[in-house]
């Protein structure tokens, strides 16, 4: 029998690569936690961090979603207002993450050694979402592939959002790119249908009410006919029109890159149930994490930089949560 052969990313020195990565990192250097461990907030490489966690067990996550520098080489910079202020107050400038590489290849050994490292934390009914942009998710797409196998690929899906025209000679981009694995695909995945509305012209001919396929003999579907109930909209497909965050929108933090709630609402709506563990080891400013603790998931967030983690803990205030400091040890996250 022929085997069939796997088709791989190849780069100079890959196989060096993730070794490499793996020496330099350390475990969590502080961390916060809600009352009655709903979530957790880990300060630190998320590496280490994801490591330190499967040190702890394995298995437990859920939903994993990863939203890493896109590869732009640039620092990126937070506007952020003095703990406190209030709204429509100055803000000011702050370093928030750098996002500068030597190569490609090295972007890609640290995003690939992640997401191994939080494939090891899934559940058997779990999946991973990784967030990234035309630049690099043919790329990612493979890499994905290499790590979790080309049988648990489950979706491309295609964020699209309008923006401020700008004129160039090329089509503009309006859509970032969210790569979806299951753990393991011969174990039902964790999935809640979502639906979207009716197309207009669906609305027109059959109104509000489902539609049920009559078939005829040959087993094939001859026509539609209405029935009385409501319909809950057409399954959702993998084409998502959701706005970005709004400049004068109450979610805006002032933290660069920062993710709409809606996008992430729609992702653990769908993929996890209440009370499961939603992942985000790029956490930023904590936007993930918010959905989670508002939808009544509990969630573990990992980022390195200082500023990402006071504008989340901020957020949860907001919220009227409060993330408290713990030594690590206590919580059971294991220090490298
Ligand atoms: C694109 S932002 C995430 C934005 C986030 N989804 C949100 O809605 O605010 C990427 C984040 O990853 C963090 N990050 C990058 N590399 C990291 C690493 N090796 N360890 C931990 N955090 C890292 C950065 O500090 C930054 O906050």
């Amino acid at each position: 029998m022929v085997r069939s052969r796997a088709v791989t990313l190849s780069w100079q020195g890959k196989d060096h690569g993730l070794a490499a990565v793996d020496a330099c990192a350390r475990g969590p250097e502080r961390t916060w936690a809600l009352s009655g461990d709903g979530g957790r907030l880990l300060e630190g490489d998320n590496l280490a961090c994801l490591r330190s966690l499967a040190a702890d067990g394995t298995g437990t996550v859920t939903l994993a979603y990863l939203d890493p520098p896109f590869f732009t080489n640039r620092e990126h910079t937070a506007w952020l207002r003095k703990a406190g202020a209030p709204r429509g107050s100055a803000r000011t400038r702050v370093p928030a993450f750098d996002d500068r590489w030597r190569d490609l290849p090295s972007w890609l050994e640290a995003l690939g050694s992640r997401l191994a490292a939080a494939r090891e934390l899934l559940a058997p009914h779990g999946s991973v979402v990784v967030h990234v942009d035309p630049k690099t998710s043919h790329y990612v797409r493979v890499l994905g592939d290499e790590i979790f196998g080309d049988e648990s690929f489950a979706s491309e899906i295609v964020w699209r959002y309008r923006r401020w025209p700008s004129k160039t000679p090329n089509f503009q981009r309006v859509h970032d790119t969210l790569l979806r694995w299951r753990r393991d695909p011969r174990v039902a995945g964790r999935w809640n249908q979502p639906y979207e509305p009716l197309a207009a012209s669906t609305l027109a001919t059959w109104g509000t009410t489902k539609q049920r396929a009559v078939f005829a003999e040959n087993g094939r579907r001859a026509r539609s006919s209405s029935t009385d109930e409501p319909t809950p909209g057409v399954p959702m497909g993998d084409v998502w029109e959701i706005g970005v965050i709004a400049p004068v929108a109450r979610e805006r933090t002032g933290y660069p890159s920062q993710k709409p709630e809606a996008l992430l609402e729609r992702l653990v709506g769908a993929l996890s149930n209440p009370g499961d563990v939603v992942l985000d080891p790029y956490a930023g400013s904590g936007t993930t994490l918010a959905v989670a603790h508002k939808m009544g998931r509990a969630f573990i967030g990992i980022d390195a930089s200082p500023v990402a983690l006071e504008t989340t803990r901020a957020r949860f205030v907001a919220l009227g949560a409060r993330l408290a400091e713990c030594a690590p040890p206590a919580l059971g996250v294991a220090t490298a």
